[in-house]
Formats: C-alpha cells, structure tokens, sequence
C-alpha cells in the first residue's frame, strides 16, 4: 500500500538511491529486501552516493570495526544532505543498540530515519511518512518481529542466492551482540523456504545458500508449538530443497557445532547437491575458553565431530571462524586454538580479533587481554593458516575440479571465474556460454587466494 503511494509521489522524478551494506550474509539478504521494495518506489540505484536521493545504511554490530564504518561515512554523507537534501536512513543491527542509537541523536542529528532488525518490511511506511511529514522516525521494537513474506527483492547475483531460513539466536556466547539484536530464533516455514528456492531456480539460479545464526536448529522452537507442520528438521529441509531441479549446488551457514546431529551428518552425504565444505564455527580450541564462551562443546568434542564427518562424507572440508583474545585466554590456551587449527586443516579461516560488545557477559569480564596480546596471537594464527593453505593449494593441482562458472573474471576480461565444491575461487579461459554451468577443470597452477585451471 505504502510502496505504491510512494512510486505515485516519484513519478517523472527519476529518484536515485545508494545502499550501503555492513553486515554479514543476512545483512546482505536484508539489503537485498529493501532494494527490492526501494526499487519498488520508484527508485533506481546509484554507486555514487553524491547523486542519491535516498542514502540507506545497513549496518552491522558484531566487532568494534564494523560499527567505526558507519560513523566514518556519516560525516560524508552530512555534506551530501546539506547540498541536494538527501533522505538518510538507518538500519540493520547497530540500530537496536540503545546507546548508538542516542549517540546519532546526540552527534549525527541529521539522518531522517533509523530503524531496526525487527522493522524492516515497514520501511516504505517510514518513507512516506518522511517525504510527507519531514519528521524524523525512530521505528525501532524490541518485541521480536512477525516473519514477513513476499517482500520484493532485488539480487544482487543472477548465479548464486542466499535464502533466510530462520532468524534470530538463542545461543547466547557470551562475547556475541547477535542474540541481542536479532531477538529469539523464529524459523520460516518449510513451504515457503522451498517455494522461494522453486522460484530462483525457475530464474536460472544455481547456487542456493541457505542462512541463519544456526541453521541446524531450523524448526526446533516450531516443533512444540505447530504439530502439522511436515517438515521439523534441518536435515528434512536439505532432502527437499536437494529435489528441486536445476538448483546444483547447495550451501548453509552457519552451523552450530553442538547441534549437528548424526542426521544432518547424513543428509550432507546423501544429497548430492550439498556441497561437502561445511563451516563449522570453532572460535576457540581451548574447552575452559569455549566454556568461557558458552559454547557448549569441548576440544575433544569439536575435534570428533570433525573426523566423524570426514570417515562418513567422502571429501568433505571444513572452514572455520575464530576469536583470539577472549578475556581470560592465556597464552597455553591459545595453542590448543593453533592445534586444533593444525589438526583439522580447515581450508579457510576467518580470524577476529577478541572486540568488547556493551551488553554482552565477556565485555564484564575482568581479565581482558591487551590489545598488544591480541593482535601477537592473530599474527601467529594467521601465519599458521596462510601456511596450510598455501600447501593445500598445492594439493590441488592436477586435480580434477567441479567448478560452477559464475562470470568474467573482474582483473582479467578474457578470463571466466568460478567455484570448487570447496569454495576455491578458480580463473580459466573459456567461452562467456559457460557461465552458470557446472564443468570439469584440471588445476594447473595455484596463487594464495585463487587457483588457475583448464577445460578438460
Ligand atoms: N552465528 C554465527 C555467526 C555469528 S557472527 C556463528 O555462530 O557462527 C560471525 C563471527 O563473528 C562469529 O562466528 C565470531 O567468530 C565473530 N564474533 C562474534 N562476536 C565477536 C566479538 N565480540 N569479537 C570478535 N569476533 C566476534
Ligand atoms: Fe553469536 Fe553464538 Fe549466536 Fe553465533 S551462535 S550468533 S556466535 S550467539
Ligand atoms: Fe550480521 Fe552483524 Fe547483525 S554479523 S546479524 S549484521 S551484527
């Protein structure tokens, strides 16, 4: 209703907007949304922000880095507002944090509308409501909120597309704002998870990447409540979507260690689509850390749960995240994150450094490390990971490759780039037709973050 009132008040405007996405996979989906209902209004995009009407932040709040990117762009985009009048709008996760959400009153007065995780689909209700009233709007709840359907979306691939399957998180680490806010874990229905992936598939897409801060706990707070409901599992939902025709590949992030049951473990080897690299969030290798943490898992327990999934699911590989300098984390302790590491040879690690979250229990915590402490246990653990995979890489060569083709390369016109099973970027020559099929590739040579092959 709102969306055509707003595309009538746009007519013959030719309106422009920028959107500037912060966050993680989700936030990206959620950016999607709202390009979808922006563009809805009669809005076109621009990649130059100077020339916007509409300028929206997406923002994100899980590390200190993520927040200091907002603040930075914001005195940019005062000076756009001061010129052209520019309607600024902020969202996303940061926006549910009461003190930054004063912070922007108090010191960047100038946006026109702030709202949060659980508001998103009313954004073209905040719009109107902007454009026609000039008052500026806090639409931020705390209740968590409805899951919405049908919003439009706009993609920002043609190949590949993630799929929210559940939002928010229970879970509760205790170094992590997520849960905070992101509010409870609520899963969408089964039928409409698989009627939008029907409908990406109709488009052409191939890859679909299922998404939520524990996929693997899909449907377990339904399950009390909604008895008819077919499909309860994870793992159920990975048979079916695995059905769906010219879907090639699919992928999930992330899972939640304590919660991966043996009959996940089965459907990634029974479904022929699901891809075998699975990310498995370690964040520490010491078990009096991960408590620390409210992980729910042990050193051991991580380590067996890696070499049942690599005796049953041929060719499986693992990527991992990882926090160095959690308060209270010793210098011992460390190296079991190093020997766990060394163990599993993970094919990619994404690494942080320990950032205190207000609100969180480990911002409380007295034994924080130094920064100085830090950033020596980051360097360490990355020397150990460029290691591993610079000799992974090497193992890669002469083998045989299933890559899925999804474009020119951006460094190198005549080229085409495209993914292993494992997520290994791979540039090769071929024929732009190629792109979105799965091929055959040999690999003839390896770089640190990309490997070169051939058509077989
Ligand atoms: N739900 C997902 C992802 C959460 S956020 C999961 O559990 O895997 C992505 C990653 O950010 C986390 O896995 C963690 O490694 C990192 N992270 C979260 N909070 C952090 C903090 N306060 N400081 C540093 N890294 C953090
Ligand atoms: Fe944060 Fe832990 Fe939830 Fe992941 S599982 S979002 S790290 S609280
Ligand atoms: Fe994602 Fe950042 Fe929010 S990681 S869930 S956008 S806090």
């Amino acid at each position: 209703e709102y969306i055509e009132t707003v595309k009538k008040l746009n007519e013959d405007k030719n309106v422009k907007y920028s959107i500037l996405t912060m966050g993680c996979q989700l936030n990206e989906n959620d950016s999607e949304k709202l390009s979808g209902m922006i563009e809805e209004m009669g809005y076109t995009r621009t990649e130059n922000i100077e020339e916007a009407d509409l300028i929206v932040f997406n923002t994100c709040c899980v590390r200190e880095n993520a927040e200091d990117k907002l603040f930075g762009k914001l005195g940019e985009v005062k000076k756009i507002k001061e010129k052209r009048g520019t309607i600024i709008a902020i969202g996303g996760c940061m926006m549910q944090e009461e003190h930054i959400v004063e912070k922007l009153q108090k010191s960047y007065p100038f946006f026109d509308i702030v709202f949060g995780t659980h508001t998103l689909h009313k954004f073209p209700q905040d719009l109107y409501n902007i454009i026609l009233n000039k008052k500026r709007i806090e639409d931020i709840i705390n209740i968590d909120g409805e899951i919405v359907e049908g919003l439009p979306i706009k993609r920002d691939d043609k190949i590949k597309a993630s799929v929210t399957i559940m939002y928010g998180c229970n879970n509760f680490c205790s170094y992590c704002i997520v849960p905070y806010v992101r509010g409870r874990e609520r899963s969408r229905k089964a039928e409409d998870i698989l009627k939008e992936v029907q409908e990406l598939a109709d488009k052409g897409y191939k890859e679909i990447t299922l998404l939520g801060q524990n996929v693997n706990s899909y449907m377990r707070m339904e399950k009390v409540e909604n008895k008819n409901e077919k499909i309860t599992s994870f793992a159920e939902l990975l048979y079916e979507v695995n059905k769906i025709e010219g879907i090639e590949r699919i992928r999930f992030v992330s899972p939640h260690p304590k919660d991966f049951t043996d009959d996940v473990i089965e459907a990634i080897k029974k479904c022929d689509k699901v891809c075998k690299l699975i990310h498995l969030p370690l964040q520490s290798g010491n078990t009096k850390v991960l408590k620390e943490m409210n992980r729910k898992y042990t050193k051991e327990q991580y380590l067996n749960l890696v070499e049942k999934m690599k005796k049953e699911i041929p060719n499986v590989t693992f990527s991992t995240d990882i926090i160095v300098g959690f308060p209270g984390e010793t210098d011992e302790e460390f190296e079991d994150t190093l020997d766990v590491v060394e163990k599993v040879n993970f094919e990619q690690v994404y690494m942080f450094i320990y950032s205190r979250r207000v609100g969180t229990p480990a911002d409380k915590m007295e034994n924080q490390v130094p920064e100085e402490q830090k950033h020596i246990r980051f360097n360490k653990l990355k020397m150990l990971v460029e290691h591993q995979i610079a000799n992974k890489n090497k193992q890669y060569i002469d083998t045989k490759q299933k890559v899925l083709v999804e474009g020119k390369s951006k460094n190198n016109d005549n080229m085409l780039t495209g993914r292993t099973d494992s997520n290994k970027v791979v540039i090769f020559e071929g024929e732009d037709n190629l792109i979105g099929k799965v091929i055959d590739l040999k690999i003839v040579s390896e770089h640190m973050w990309y490997l070169k092959g051939e058509i077989i």
